[in-house]
């Protein structure tokens, strides 16, 4: 199954097109199954349904770390790296690992866990967030992991969406020089979720909490009280592995959920082939577990393929800048995935960072999560990659569950800022306005998916009417990514980024309505208006026009903090808007739709081409939005 050459991949992808059932059942063949599929695949595009291996038994955590006890019990399966680098670093083989998530799968069962019910985990990036995911996945629950950047608020809507039973965190979260009392932020979340019957608290900065009786619980003391074997929930492919929230371009976050089966095949599958994952290699990805690619590529990718896998709590920047590059000396790192905005931001700080290590163990470097420019690229193939790695522009979405379209490392020629190639299954299509295909290459469109792959979402969280209405509405028959996309004289494939009204801030997805929504719950706020615009390091960052109330007696200063702040109390810090004008009105159409396009151009600073503005309701009020831009 593993692609070595362009010719297998060439064989490989057309056998994928011409017969993709056969072509996923041979690679699946290579899983741990306690039954075998009745059936390799069922779908529907237009009344939207997908089943992967459709009756096939069998446990994602049995193929992550059993299967591995076999052959390679001893081999290191995560390497933890802490925030300080004064702090000692934690391995943990697969058989330690093994036993640690056995033991916390039976801390769920003894907190009632029971299959398909969900448990938030709101974690650092230490070990014990694998495991917790891990022993979910292992007793048949269902993770529902949330990135400790959001705010209590923003918690308890996805705890609630969910009705999750159990919340696991930790006493307080070490990120760079900070140290975040996140006990403290699920307390105030608890105050608003009646789902919740038990909160597993995990030590790791010493910091005092409070702990509810009767609902809080440590889980050094849990774990001591806890059998150290346990026999894993015998589960169907279709049922659900777990739930990931992501913002779209309306509404509140969704909750993806992708099922077990088809995501194990094409979580290892996309990992061993982008990655050209060899035996005994170091791989590194810098994501946060909190988001997807954390899940498919720190955790189960990885584990699935039996590799070692790195997974580091801090940040870029400290102590200094050369952090990562620290890290990939210290274990030999070979592989290093990472985000455009890491690169530039590090690339910012100068080369002295980089010089001071040894990189020549790396041979593959990765990059994920917004569309790199050709200066960042460079720059990571020259400075990082010393001109010797491939690097892998790896295009995907939380929705698609693995990468899907990329080189394949080593393997596909590279050419700077192009994702390339579909891997193998992967049916992309560009479409006009009206949905026409576009055939041939040296065009551009919309980019959707016209056929299934095993990874795909399957529905989201409680609404399939809304996955339905999100994902294939736009164009009947396809899924839509929601992405411009061109593709090249030799078919390849760049992506452009949204075309909808979602932003792109530092490889994060923020819908601008979530933000809006956000600053209006500012009492003295009337309305406003939030779009995306270039940013050097973010790669996009947030523009906010907003309306105030004349007689609220605050000044602009007052306003702009208490902005901010509203957003990071109800969102978090990472919707923060980096810019906030005060203006009297919004450019608004005759039917009171606000010409975002108009803004944009704005925010660009683009005032040139701002195009047809006869249609707005009082053209004036672009002039006094250009003027206080200073465009
Ligand atoms: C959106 C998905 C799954 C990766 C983490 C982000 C953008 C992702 C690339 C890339 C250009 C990219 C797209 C996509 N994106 N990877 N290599 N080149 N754009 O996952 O939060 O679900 O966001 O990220 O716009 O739609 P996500």
């Amino acid at each position: 199954m593993r692609i070595r050459t362009l010719n297998d991949y060439t064989t490989a992808y057309r056998q994928s097109v011409e017969n993709p059932e056969n072509f996923w059942s041979n690679v699946a063949e290579r899983f741990l199954w306690q039954k075998k599929w009745d059936k390799v695949l069922e779908w529907d595009f237009h009344d939207y349904k997908a089943e992967w291996f459709k009756g096939a038994k069998f446990n994602i955590t049995e193929n992550c770390l059993d299967r591995h006890l076999l052959n390679k019990a001893d081999q290191v399966a995560i390497i933890w790296e802490p925030n300080d680098p004064s702090e000692n670093e934690v391995e943990l083989t697969y058989r330690q690992l093994h036993e640690k998530v056995c033991e916390f799968s039976n801390v769920l069962k003894s907190k009632g866990v029971q299959k398909g019910d969900r448990v938030c985990l709101y974690m650092p990036m230490v070990p014990e967030l694998a495991i917790a995911m891990l022993a979910c996945a292992r007793v048949g629950a269902i993770h529902s992991i949330v990135f400790a950047g959001f705010s209590s608020s923003a918690l308890a809507d996805r705890i609630n969406d969910a009705q999750a039973k159990v919340v696991i965190t930790s006493d307080g979260n070490y990120r760079g020089n900070k140290n975040i009392p996140v006990k403290d932020v699920v307390d105030e979340a608890l105050e608003n979720c009646t789902s919740i019957t038990s909160c597993i608290v995990l030590k790791r900065t010493e910091a005092k909490v409070t702990m509810q009786e009767g609902r809080d619980c440590w889980w050094h003391d849990e774990v001591s009280k806890a059998e150290k074997t346990c026999q894993a929930e015998v589960m169907d492919s279709e049922d659900p592995l777990f739930i990931l929230y992501t913002s779209g371009s309306t509404g509140k976050p969704k909750g993806v959920v992708h099922h077990g089966g088809g995501y194990m095949v094409y979580s290892q599958y996309s990992f061993s082939n982008v990655f050209q994952y060899e035996e005994g290699d170091v791989y590194w990805c810098t994501a946060d577990i909190g988001w997807i690619t954390g899940h498919s590529y720190i955790v189960y990718g990885p584990l699935l393929a039996g590799a070692t896998t790195v997974m580091f709590e801090g940040v870029p920047t400290f102590p200094d800048a050369g952090r990562f590059w620290e890290i990939v000396d210290k274990y030999k790192v070979n592989t290093f995935y990472t985000a455009p905005t890491a690169i530039r931001a590090l690339q910012a700080k100068g080369l002295e960072f980089v010089n001071k290590y040894d990189l020549s163990s790396l041979r593959v470097l990765g990059t994920v999560g917004e569309p790199i420019n050709e200066e960042a690229w460079d720059w990571y193939h020259e400075h990082i990659g010393k001109r010797r790695c491939p690097i892998v522009d790896t295009w995907w979405q939380t929705e698609t569950g693995g990468i899907m379209i990329s080189p394949l490392a080593g393997v596909t020629p590279t050419k700077p800022t192009y994702a390339t190639l579909p891997l193998p299954g992967v049916q992309p299509v560009l479409l006009d306005q009206d949905g026409n295909e576009l055939e041939g290459n040296n065009v551009q469109g919309n980019l959707c998916i016209k056929f299934p792959w095993p990874s795909m979402i399957r529905t989201t969280y409680g609404d399939h009417e809304r996955c339905k209405q999100v994902y294939f509405s736009t164009y009947a028959g396809y899924y839509f990514t929601g992405d411009g996309c061109r593709r090249d004289e030799d078919g390849y494939y760049r992506i452009l980024g949204r075309v909808d009204d979602v932003i792109n801030v530092s490889g994060h997805r923020i819908g601008t309505a979530e933000v809006e929504d956000a600053i209006n719950m500012n009492e003295s706020v009337i309305e406003s208006a939030v779009v995306g615009y270039p940013h050097e390091i973010k790669g996009q960052g947030i523009y906010a026009f907003v309306i105030c109330d004349e007689n609220s007696g605050k000044d602009n200063d007052t306003m702009l903090k208490e902005i901010i702040a509203t957003v990071s109390r109800v969102i978090g810090p990472i919707a923060k808007p980096d810019k906030v004008l005060m203006v009297s009105g919004l450019p608004k159409t005759r039917s009171g739709k606000i010409m975002r396009r108009i803004l944009r151009k704005i925010a660009e600073g683009a005032t040139d081409q701002l195009g047809d503005t006869s249609t707005l309701i009082d053209p004036t009020v672009v002039e006094e939005i250009k003027e206080k831009a200073g465009v």
